[in-house]
């Protein structure tokens, strides 16, 4: 085959790949079998094999992903990427028609109606028909190139034929369909991976990563509801739009009404409250718009959201169900917190079986029972909340709900007595070596931003705890490959292997972690109030849990009453102390270090010759001129192309005690730029934020 044939061929098998995902995808339908369409797949990545010269961004095969990458490039936006005003009643839609009236100086305006998506916002950059540029909302200014990520949404056509445009921006919602959604955090849950709290936080997860292929096996989709730049015939209407989304088959956001008095915007409002229960994917409200352009330019925007448009947000929605019981859950640091288990019923599109009732006192201030009526609501979140009970169907026999009582004073996993600590609305169990404490604790302690452990989720660590093989936190670092790969994950009428190759991903990740810096291991330990920061901080302070035993600072701090400054006292004025240690901190600290519980562990981790190190330890910040600037205390945001990646950088900057943003500001000190990297430096200059290059970065960091 010749190039010029290969490169016919090869156009040939892109517009059948795309007009079947099409079809299958978009209109539910097949006219080839599975086998017919991998063939086609499979000749076009070997031809691109063999002529790369030949082979586009936008080939059907990308939608699979592509190699992994350092970090976004960021693009400013050709046209600012507003919010839109929002409205939550009735009367205020009222005001925003008046003033629509009023300001076209018209009785009728005609508006559509569409829904509000709980998605990610992202513009869409098609060159001369190719999806050239796929970028997020960010600040809406600028926001990241997340290309590659987008490219893997099936729906999404990636070319749009000759006549298109020669620059069309299309912007829109990615999001992940509910039940789409629900199936993965199933599959992830099973594979005792984290899972996301609801889809829209799902989607942004998934739109972040940096390895496509990953971000390929999320489930993500795309509907469009508005341009940016066009180079080219600019539609006159949303109707003329609509139709230009039709004719590339652009996925747009449905349904849409029309409407030209108030009357009949109030009712397009309520029947899409209807109907977009239906729709695949999450919603909070719906859009009015002004449908044609010419008065769209005459209202204006300002610079936060356009006058020709409002949100309508609907009223989180709100569900009867019957609580059959109330079972007590044991947190991660032995809080007891009772759940409501509910007839399960539909809410938002998802069905919901659990409500969290917080703590006694909130039971009490609702006077929740077991067996009353409950209006229940999903406010934003996938995690409802029992709003209030119908007392009128409450059944004669009900009786207070008392937390203490029905646990019979003890904790319902270990059976230890329960406190409660003075001054704190919530029971504990004190035990620990509770089982239901130790499987959270692990869980802590294994997730990303502590040890970040590869292959211990939900599942697997509840049982490694459940099973007994893992009581306390030193235990997984004395786990044995060949006992994991026969560990039973399942019950014992039906048992499912570990396996050899997640067990031996454990213990090899595990081992790794033993070395792993001090502040994740703070963190990991999930001492009560010891965050992310919080961690940091106590690590710069100390080199090691040695040092932190013997603290000089700790106890200070713990002294310091509210109003006090840290650098007002003599004592610990010249650490410098951030705000995120403060008396709570090193309270929660002291009591951790001299527990018997924290004891033991300490004692355990020294006899496995686990000993973690501080990898950003300066208690004393540099003084005077040779220290002045240095990265202790600044902030940066890095682009551009570096001799390493992005995250090694990130790394050294946050060890020397510096922050890393993601976009500038005016808190942002210096821009660390490599090659390229454009609209970020275009941002610094025009904010005066430095722009300092790697070997600038070097003098600074003082290597
Ligand atoms: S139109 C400048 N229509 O909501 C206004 N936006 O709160 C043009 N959104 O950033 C946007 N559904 O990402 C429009 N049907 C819809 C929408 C929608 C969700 C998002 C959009 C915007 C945000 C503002």
């Amino acid at each position: 085959m010749t190039s010029e044939e290969a490169a016919v061929e090869m156009s040939r098998l892109s517009s059948e790949l795309e007009k079947h995902n099409r079809l299958y995808y978009v209109e539910g339908t097949s006219e080839i079998s599975d086998r017919e369409y991998d063939e086609m797949f499979r000749t076009l990545e070997l031809l691109e094999d063999r002529f790369p010269e030949h082979a586009s961004a936008n080939s059907p095969t990308k939608r699979v992903g592509g190699e992994p990458i350092d970090g976004f490039e960021q693009r400013a936006h050709d046209v600012p990427m507003l919010s839109i005003d929002d409205v939550f009643s009735e009367g205020e839609l009222g005001e925003f028609f008046t003033r629509l009236q009023k300001n076209l100086n018209a009785e009728k305006i005609p508006v559509t109606i569409e829904p509000k998506i709980d998605g990610v916002a992202i513009a869409l950059h098609y060159e001369n028909g190719e999806l050239a540029y796929a970028v997020t909302r960010g600040d809406g200014a600028v926001g990241d190139v997340v290309t590659e990520n987008i490219r893997t949404i099936s729906h999404l056509p990636l070319r749009l034929g000759a006549d298109a445009p020669a620059w069309l921006e299309v912007r829109g919602e990615v999001f992940m369909p509910n039940a789409k959604f629900a199936e993965m955090n199933e599959a992830r849950q099973e594979a005792g991976l984290a899972t996301f709290k609801n889809p829209r936080n799902a989607t942004a997860g998934a739109l972040k990563l940096l390895d496509s292929r990953e971000v390929a096996k999320r489930p993500l989709d795309f509907v469009a509801h508005g341009r940016g730049r066009i180079d080219g015939d600019v539609p006159a209407s949303e109707k003329d739009f609509r139709d230009l989304l039709e004719k590339f088959n652009i996925p747009q956001n449905k349904p849409v009404y029309n409407a030209e008095t108030f009357e009949e915007v109030v009712a397009a409002v309520e029947r899409l409250d209807v109907e977009r229960h239906d729709l695949p994917c999450a919603t909070d409200g719906a859009v009015i718009k002004v449908n044609d352009v010419a008065s769209r330019d005459q209202l204006g925007s300002t610079s936060r959201a356009p006058r020709w448009a409002a949100a309508f947000k609907y009223p989180p929605e709100q569900k009867e169900t019957v609580l059959r019981e109330i079972s007590v859950q044991v947190g991660r640091t032995g809080t007891l917190t009772p759940v409501a288990e509910l007839e399960p019923v539909l809410v938002s599109g998802t069905t919901v079986s659990r409500a969290t009732l917080h703590n006694q006192d909130e039971i009490d201030r609702k006077d929740v029972r077991v067996g009353d009526t409950v209006i229940i609501e999903k406010a934003g979140e996938i995690i409802p909340a029992v709003v209030k009970v119908v007392l009128e169907k409450r059944p004669d026999s009900s009786e207070p709900f008392n937390l203490f009582n029905a646990v019979g004073g003890k904790c319902p996993s270990c059976g230890e007595p329960v406190v409660r600590p003075e001054g704190f609305v919530a029971l504990k169990c004190n035990n620990p070596v509770c089982p239901a404490k130790s499987a959270n604790q692990i869980k802590q302690l294994v997730s990303r931003k502590a040890l970040d452990i590869d292959g211990v989720g939900t599942i697997v660590a509840e049982k490694l705890v459940e099973r007994g093989v893992v009581n306390t936190i030193p235990d997984m670092f004395t786990l044995d490959a060949e006992m994991l790969a026969t560990f039973n994950l399942g019950t014992d009428d039906e048992p499912r292997m570990l396996g050899a190759k997640n067990a031996a991903k454990i213990v090899e990740t595990a081992k790794r972690a033993e070395t792993a810096p001090l502040h994740r291991w703070l963190f990991g330990l999930g001492i009560p109030q010891v965050g992310e920061s919080a961690a940091r901080e106590l690590a710069r302070l100390h080199k090691d849990f040695g040092e932190l035993r013997n603290s000089k600072i700790l106890p200070v701090l713990a002294e310091m009453k509210t109003g006090d400054r840290k650098e007002d006292n003599p004592e610990i004025a010249e650490f410098e102390i951030a705000s995120e240690v403060g008396p709570t901190v090193a309270t929660s600290m002291l009591t951790f270090l001299e527990s018997e519980a924290g004891i033991v562990l300490l004692e355990r981790l020294a006899e496995l010759g686990i000993d973690p190190q501080s990898d950003n330890y300066a208690p004393v910040p540099p003084k005077g001129e040779e220290g002045a600037g240095g990265v202790a205390g600044k902030t940066f945001v890095i682009t551009g192309t570096l001799s390493a990646g992005r995250n090694e950088f990130k790394e050294r900057i946050l060890s020397l005690g510096g922050k890393v943003s993601g976009s500038i500001s005016g808190k942002t000190d210096y821009l660390l730029a490599g090659e390229g990297g454009g609209s970020k430096r275009d941002k610094a200059e025009s904010l005066g934020v430095e722009v300092i290059s790697e070997e600038e970065f070097e003098e600074l960091a003082g290597s």
